[in-house]
């Protein structure tokens, strides 16, 4: 079992995940983090620190939500330390159909 970021952190992107990660897992592109499933220890502490619920435990999250993380995990930079929001991470927080609108990483990579 793993735990793995969905698309609710599109555009929202609170990082208190990050801070209380044993392990440092977690990887930043520019609309969402992912974890990394071969370094998540399913210590399960960052699913309630998300402020937009959007940190699952593999039983409880789309496959499309699994792969996805596995796919930028090995792309993205690691973020081990919690930073600013954006501005209005507020407005999207609960949002419906984000990943239709946004793209986890629009620059491309
Ligand atoms: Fe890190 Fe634990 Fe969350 Fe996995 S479950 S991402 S090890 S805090
Ligand atoms: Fe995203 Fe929640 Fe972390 S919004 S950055 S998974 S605290």
């Amino acid at each position: 079992m793993t735990y793995a970021v969905n698309d609710q952190c599109i555009k929202c992107k609170y990082t208190d995940c990050v801070d209380v990660c044993p392990v440092d897992c977690f990887y930043e592109g520019e609309n969402m983090l992912v974890i990394h499933p071969d370094e998540c220890i399913d210590c399960g502490v960052c699913e309630p620190e998300c402020p937009a619920d959007a940190i699952k435990p593999d039983s409880d999250i789309a496959d499309k939500w699994i792969k996805l993380n596995a796919e930028y995990a090995v792309q993205w930079p690691n973020i081990s330390r919690k930073k600013a929001a954006p501005a209005d991470a507020d407005e999207w927080k609960g949002k419906p159909n984000k990943f239709d609108l946004f793209s986890p990483n629009p620059g491309g990579k």
